[in-house]
């Protein structure tokens, strides 16, 4: 670490506005850094781009595998900065073996994904998605376009945590009992009315379901064959947490059948290759996404949750100063704060917990509430 020599940053997966905010944001807090924008993600066949650099800046697609990580040390990266929240992408316990520290954005704004996970919930349940395009074509017919009344329904949260307990307040205005299941209770989401129950009682009462759990061994494909028939038929599954969350070919079993009544997503199991980039003239070469497209209840959105001018801005805040802390430029330390090691997913981190206006409570619950299901 030093704080005399430019830090020279290799920003992976960078997009426009990445550049922008990155940008603007280095010239606001002026730290010693450099930043080179690479629009190629980060995989084995591209590490060696991390070359003459000393961090390396990645985002949710990047693949931060054992191979990548052997190759990062070899080339000298001390630093991986995540510039997102999640960090399913790294393998930890390599890049504990490689000494590389890896540092996230705990807390950028999760009320940009709340918003738009209830913005999936109000347009998929109105067909609003159906309604514009109908209208723009001329077709004023409102006939398939039913919806249901969210008031006096039953919506279930999976992860109570930041996200979930926003989607849930957002939620409780269209006065819907609200359900839990998380390992850890949020003191503030029993505030709000919601009731903690065991994930069969969930699956079985809820109207809507939003998935709000971090990604992880445990929580990988939750939503599969077994827990969709346990679901109260016609029930709709949102995701705006992670793909692998959801089995998608059981999904589409459950469309087809009727028992789920419609899929809204933000995330998809297999976006590495697809989200983020412009397909259109191209033909789509996975047959599961392309199946999701043809229903007429599912919605789409290509990992945009996070997409507000507030997340972009504090984003790239964060990860300036996860960068310029490590490399010895400022006096704090708050790189350890935003630090992760194979262990952090399993308990919501203090940071993660503290949302300003808040004040998040989780308490450890005598026994888990939370039975995850394969
Ligand atoms: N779509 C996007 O743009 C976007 C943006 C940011 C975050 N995310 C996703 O949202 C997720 C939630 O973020 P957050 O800030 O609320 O995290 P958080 O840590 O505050 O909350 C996650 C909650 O999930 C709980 N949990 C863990 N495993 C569970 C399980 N198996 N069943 C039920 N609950 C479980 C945890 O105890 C915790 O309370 C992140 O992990 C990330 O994957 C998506």
């Amino acid at each position: 670490m030093s704080s005399t020599s430019t830090c020279k940053v290799a920003v992976f997966s960078a997009k426009v506005y990445d550049r922008a905010s990155l940008t603007q944001q280095l010239s606001l807090l002026g730290h010693n850094i450099e930043f080179t924008f690479l629009e190629p993600r980060l995989t084995p066949a591209t590490v060696s781009l991390a070359k003459g650099f000393s961090v390396v800046c990645a985002f949710i697609n990047d693949v931060i595998n054992e191979e990548v990580l052997k190759e990062l040390d070899k080339l000298g990266i001390r630093q991986v900065a995540l510039r997102c929240a999640g960090f399913n992408n790294v393998d930890l316990v390599a890049a504990e073996k490689w000494k590389i520290t890896v540092c996230r954005v705990p807390a950028y704004s999760p009320y940009a994904v709340a918003e738009h996970a209830v913005g999936l919930m109000i347009c998929l349940n109105r067909n609003l998605h159906r309604a514009f395009s109908r209208v723009r074509d001329g077709n004023f017919s409102i006939n398939g376009l039913l919806g249901m009344d969210f008031h006096g329904k039953t919506f279930g949260f999976l992860g109570t945590g930041r996200i979930g307990f926003l989607t849930a307040r957002i939620c409780s205005g269209f006065g819907c009992n609200i359900l839990g299941c998380d390992p850890y209770k949020n003191a503030d989401f029993e505030k709000l009315g919601g009731k903690y129950v065991e994930m069969d009682e969930l699956l079985a009462t809820s109207d809507i379901i939003s998935l709000h759990c971090p990604l992880t061994p445990e929580s990988h494909h939750l939503i599969n064959e077994k827990t969709i028939a346990k679901m109260k038929p016609g029930a709709v599954i949102v995701n705006t947490s992670r793909g692998p969350l959801i089995h998608s070919r059981d999904m589409i079993e459950g469309l087809k059948s009727g028992k789920v009544g419609g899929l809204a997503i933000d995330v998809y199991e297999d976006e590495e290759e697809i989200f983020f980039e412009d397909l259109s003239s191209e033909v789509l070469q996975d047959d599961t996404i392309a199946r999701l497209l043809t229903f007429p209840n599912v919605m789409i959105t290509a990992h945009q949750a996070f997409f507000t001018k507030e997340a972009l801005e504090a984003i790239a805040k964060v990860t300036i100063g996860n960068i310029a802390s490590f490399d010895g430029q400022t006096s704090d330390d708050s790189w350890k704060q935003n630090q992760v090691k194979n262990q952090t997913h399993r308990r919501p981190s203090k940071e993660s917990i503290d949302v300003k206006e808040t004040k998040m409570g989780h308490a450890r619950p005598p026994s888990s509430p939370c039975v995850v299901l394969r």
